[in-house]
C-alpha cells in the first residue's frame, strides 16, 4: 500500500500544470470538472494548499450566471479535440459551454473536515462559498426552470458518462449534420474500438453547434435542445452536493439560504425517488423529450446511494442487482449491466468499470449500513490498480487496465481508499 500511495501521489504531481491538474498527459490537456473535484480530494490527503488550489483554478472558468463549465482552457494545445475555437464561448478564459456532475460542494466538504490547517480551511470556504451557491442556483434555474426537482443534461457529455449505452435512443434523433470540421484527436492517442464511433461523434457536435448558434443561452438551450435527459447520475450526484452545501452553509452561509437549499433538497429527493424501477432493481435515467423513463441499468443507477436519499427496502435490493452484476464479471462495478446485449466490456462508458463511480457508490453502501458490498467494490478497486496500474477505466471481466494511462482520479480514488484502510472516512 505505501508504494501504491507514493505513486499515487506522484502521477497528481505529474499531471500538475501549475495549480491545476490534466486528467492525463496528452489526450486531456485541460482541466476537467468533475476530475478536478475528486483529483482535490485526493491532494487533501498529504498538500491540503495543493487540493484547494485546484478548486481555486477550476472556478476561474465560473461563468457570470453561475456555469461551472466541463473544461477549462488554461493554456492551448493541439492534442484534444474540441478546442475553445468550436465551442465558441465568451468567457475570459476560454472554456466549453456545458457543466458535468457537481462534485465540486461534496469535495469542498471534504476539505474542510479534512482540514490539517482549520484556519486555512475556513478562509479559503469562505471565499469560495458563493461561488458553490451561485452554480447550485445554476443547475435549477438553467436546468429545471419549472422545478419539477429533475435537473436536465443537454449534452451526453455532461453526464461524464459520454457514450453510455443510456443515451443511444435519444442521441439516435439527433441530427449527424454539423457545420464544423470534426478532427478527433482521441482515437490517435488510443485504440479506436475502445472510444465512441464518428457517427456518436458527429451528433456531439451537431449539439456544440446548436447550443453554440443559440448563443450559450441557458433558457434558449433548454427550450430548443435536440436532446434533453434528466440523467439519474447527475441529479443524485446535485442532491448530494446540495446537502453538502448546507452542511458548509451552517458556518458559512445564511439561515434563508439554508432555508432555500432545504426546500429544494425535499423536491429533489422525491423526484428521484420517482426515478425508481421495481422491474429492474435500480434508478433509472429519464428521457424528458418523450416523458418516459430510458430502459438502461447503469452503475449511475447506484448514485442515489452516494446521495443518500434510499429506503431500506431499494439498498437492499440494490446489493441484490449487483450481486447479479457480480456473477457475470470478475470486478465491480461496470458502467452498464453485464446481462444486456449493449453491453460492451471495452468501450467507453459502456461497460468498463471506472474508479470515481466505484468509490462514490461503495461510500453509498456504506452510509446504507451495507459494508459488505462497500468492501466488495473497494477490494475490487484496490485489485484493479494492483493488477494494472493506475489507468482511465478497467475491463470488468478481469481488471486489465484500458485508456490512458497515470490518471489523476484514478490516483486520486486510491488515496482516498487509502484514509479507509487507515480507519477515517
Ligand atoms: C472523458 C470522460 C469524462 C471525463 C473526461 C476527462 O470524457 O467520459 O467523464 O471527465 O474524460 O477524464
Amino acid at each position: 500500500m505505501t508504494d501504491l500511495i507514493a505513486t499515487a501521489c506522484s502521477i497528481l504531481r505529474q499531471n500538475d500544470r501549475g495549480g491545476y491538474t490534466v486528467p492525463t498527459a496528452r489526450l486531456y490537456p485541460f482541466q476537467w470538472n468533475w476530475d478536478s473535484a475528486f483529483v482535490a480530494m485526493g491532494f487533501a490527503t498529504f498538500d491540503a494548499p495543493r487540493a484547494w488550489s485546484e478548486i481555486r483554478l477550476l472556478l476561474r472558468g465560473q461563468w457570470d450566471d453561475g456555469l461551472i463549465p466541463h473544461i477549462v482552457f488554461h493554456a492551448p494545445s493541439d492534442d484534444y479535440f474540441p478546442g475553445p475555437d468550436v465551442w465558441h464561448t465568451r468567457h475570459r478564459v476560454p472554456t466549453s459551454g456545458i457543466p458535468q456532475p457537481p462534485v465540486l460542494a461534496s469535495a469542498a466538504r471534504f476539505l474542510v473536515d479534512h482540514a490539517p490547517d482549520p484556519a486555512l480551511a475556513d478562509a479559503e470556504m469562505a471565499a469560495i462559498y458563493p461561488a458553490l451557491l451561485r452554480n447550485h442556483l445554476w443547475w435549477h434555474s438553467a436546468r429545471d426552470p419549472h422545478g419539477t426537482g429533475l435537473v436536465a443534461t443537454l449534452h451526453p457529455w455532461e453526464t461524464g458518462m459520454d457514450n453510455s449505452p443510456a443515451w443511444d435512443s435519444a442521441m439516435a434523433r439527433v441530427p449527424t449534420d454539423t457545420s464544423t470540421v470534426i478532427r478527433r484527436r482521441d482515437t490517435t492517442h488510443i485504440a479506436p474500438e475502445m472510444r465512441p464511433r464518428a457517427e456518436d461523434y458527429q451528433r456531439f457536435i451537431h449539439l456544440v453547434d446548436h447550443y453554440s448558434a443559440a448563443g450559450w443561452d441557458p433558457a434558449r438551450m433548454f427550450a430548443s435542445a435536440p436532446f434533453k435527459v434528466a440523467d439519474i447520475g447527475t441529479n443524485a450526484i446535485l442532491l448530494r452536493a446540495e446537502r453538502d452545501l448546507l452542511a458548509l452553509a451552517e458556518r458559512f452561509g445564511t439561515a434563508a439560504e439554508r432555508h432555500a437549499m432545504t426546500t429544494r433538497i425535499a423536491r429533489q429527493t422525491a423526484a428521484i425517488a420517482a426515478q425508481w424501477s421495481e422491474d429492474h432493481g435500480i434508478f433509472l435515467p429519464r428521457d424528458l423529450l418523450t416523458d418516459t423513463p430510458i430502459d438502461a441499468a447503469t452503475s449511475a443507477g447506484f448514485l442515489p446511494l452516494w446521495a443518500g436519499c434510499v429506503t431500506q427496502a431499494q439498498s437492499a435490493r440494490l446489493g441484490a442487482t449487483l450481486d447479479l452484476w457480480a456473477s457475470q464479471v470478475q470486478r465491480l462495478v461496470p458502467s452498464f449491466n453485464p446481462a444486456d446485449p449493449r453491453f460492451e466490456p471495452q468501450r467507453y462508458w459502456r461497460g468498463p468499470v471506472w474508479h470515481v463511480v466505484n468509490w462514490m457508490i461503495a461510500e453509498g453502501f456504506q452510509t446504507a449500513g451495507d459494508m459488505a458490498h462497500a468492501s466488495r467494490i473497494r477490494a475490487d478497486t484496490l485489485a484493479n490498480v494492483t493488477g494494472s496500474g493506475f489507468d482511465e477505466y478497467f475491463d470488468p471481466r478481469n481488471g486489465a487496465g484500458l485508456g490512458g494511462r497515470d490518471f489523476s482520479w484514478t490516483a486520486a480514488i486510491l488515496l482516498l481508499q487509502s484514509l479507509q484502510v487507515a480507519g477515517g472516512s
